[in-house]
């Protein structure tokens, strides 16, 4: 690929997308959201009722599909064939039933290719859970970016009552909990740190700080 990649890698509700979208802004690099990819073909398996466990039919659904992002004024549309699904797939029950549908060889295989097409014109931020482990393992940069499961149920709590979501603080702990060992224990590209990854520790700090470091860390490999 021409150009720097930068593969952000870490578990639930870490500020990945947050902090891979300004890292893109002020590089100017392109902004790739794989987690988006992932739950765009989990919510069209459940609108069509498929058995979200039956790979042969979501494969079959993902086949004759399309997923493609469009900037936003707020945040980067999301569309499943020519249904928007920005804000559908960030509901609760999309977000708790995503796991099953990611733990799919062939539903992986798929979205993997259309990742390696997107980070083909290079100067890529991509993030996810396999980025710097599967998709990208050459990726100059690598960061896993982690933080407290307490902080980061209350950011996702923070964060969902702006979407009118009310999931109870409690609650949210336990899904998020359920959702990293569900991502960390399946058989295909689990998530896990890459030998080769920075290790960044957010719970005590900002969005702003965050940002810096991985600048800096971008910055020595330019
Ligand atoms: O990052 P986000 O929370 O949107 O990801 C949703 C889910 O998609 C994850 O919990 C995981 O199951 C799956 N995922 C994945 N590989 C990626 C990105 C997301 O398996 N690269």
């Amino acid at each position: 690929a021409v150009g720097l990649q930068i593969a952000i890698d870490g578990p639930a509700s870490a500020g990945k997308s947050t902090v891979a979208k300004l890292v893109a802004k002020q590089l100017h690099y392109t902004y790739c959201d794989t987690g988006a990819m992932y739950r765009s073909i989990t919510w069209a398996a459940m609108q069509h009722g498929l058995r979200l466990t039956d790979e042969v039919a979501v494969v079959a659904l993902l086949d004759k599909s399309t997923i493609r992002f469009e900037p936003g004024e707020v945040e980067q549309r999301v569309f499943f064939n020519e249904t928007e699904v920005t804000a559908a797939i960030r509901q609760p029950d999309v977000t708790n039933n995503v796991s099953t549908i990611a733990a799919l060889g062939g539903v992986r295989q798929k979205l993997v290719q259309l990742q390696h097409q997107i980070a083909a014109v290079g100067n890529i931020v991509m993030d996810g859970r396999d980025i710097g482990t599967a998709v990208l393992p050459n990726a100059e940069v690598k960061i896993f970016l982690v933080a407290s499961v307490s902080e980061r149920a209350t950011r996702r709590y923070k964060e969902n009552l702006t979407k009118g979501i009310n999931t109870p603080l409690a609650v949210l702990k336990q899904e998020i909990e359920l959702r990293d060992k569900k991502d960390s224990t399946r058989k295909i590209s689990p998530l896990v740190q890459a030998k080769d990854a920075v290790l960044v520790d957010t719970t005590s700090l900002n969005i702003d700080q965050v940002v810096a470091r991985i600048i800096r860390i971008v910055q020595e490999k330019e």
